[in-house]
């Protein structure tokens, strides 16, 4: 592809962890799948390519550089670094939103019946680039919603700065989380719209990194 060739693609994947104390935290059910695929799609055309993983069970792909995370804190200073090389910001990561205020030393002690975590909300590491983005910048995310939920994904849109965004849901089998297969709804600054049927998270990949091409080629980013 002779737009993205030799651009250099950052991708967020996986999980985050946020630590409850040493033995312990919050995540999701985040495989890592999807932000692998698309790191791959976009080596195979040509671009460089850099991954930021939460901790996943997958091999890193051959040709790319995968920095390797735990925390949402960890993922944005990663990100923040590489801001300024990155043509094109994809995030496929399920980044916790939220992370305990304090991370208890050692092990939390079992015995009240109940208890209390409170929760700090963590950076948004999508917003943080779509805020800084420069002409010629791309910002593309994903909206993990309820199967209603498009509205919503053209809300994030808008408030990260982004210039296209992946809809998907957790509702629908073959769908989000884990597995192979997604079913992504593409939607673009512009309005438009592209509903993908269920394919494999490689194919879905290869669609997204289309439409990201020819952005870049019309726009040459937000320019
Ligand atoms: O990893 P898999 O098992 O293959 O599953 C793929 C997936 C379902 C995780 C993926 O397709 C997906 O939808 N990723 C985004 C999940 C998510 O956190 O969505 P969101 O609607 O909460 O967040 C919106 C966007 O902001 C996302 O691009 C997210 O990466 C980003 N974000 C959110 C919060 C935060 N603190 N920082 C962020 O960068």
């Amino acid at each position: 592809d002779p737009i993205l060739s030799g651009k250099h693609v950052v991708v967020t994947a996986g999980p985050t962890r946020e630590k409850i104390d040493g033995v312990r935290f919050i995540s999701n059910y985040s495989s890592g799948r999807m932000g692998f695929a698309i790191a791959r799609a976009a080596y195979r055309r040509g671009a460089r390519v850099t991954l930021i993983a939460g901790p996943v069970q997958l091999p890193t792909p051959e040709g790319i550089v995968c920095i390797k995370v735990e925390s949402a804190r960890e993922m944005d200073e990663a990100a923040r670094a590489l801001y300024e090389g990155t043509d094109i910001f994809i995030g496929a990561a399920a980044v916790a939103d939220y992370r305990p205020l304090e991370a208890v030393e050692g092990k939390l002690k079992k015995g009240a019946e109940t208890m209390a975590v409170q929760l700090q909300l963590n950076p948004d590491i999508l917003a943080g680039f779509g805020a800084q983005k420069k002409a010629g910048q791309l910002a593309v995310g994903f909206a993990l919603e309820t199967a209603g939920g498009l509205l919503n994904a053209k809300g994030k849109l808008e408030s990260k700065n982004l210039d296209l965004i992946a809809f998907n849901t957790f509702e629908q089998p073959g769908s989000g989380f884990e597995g192979d297969t997604n079913r992504l709804t593409l939607i673009e600054r512009n309005g438009r719209t592209d509903a993908l049927p269920l394919m494999t998270k490689d194919e879905a990949a290869g669609k997204l990194l289309e439409a990201v091409s020819r952005i870049m080629g019309a726009e040459g980013g937000n320019a």
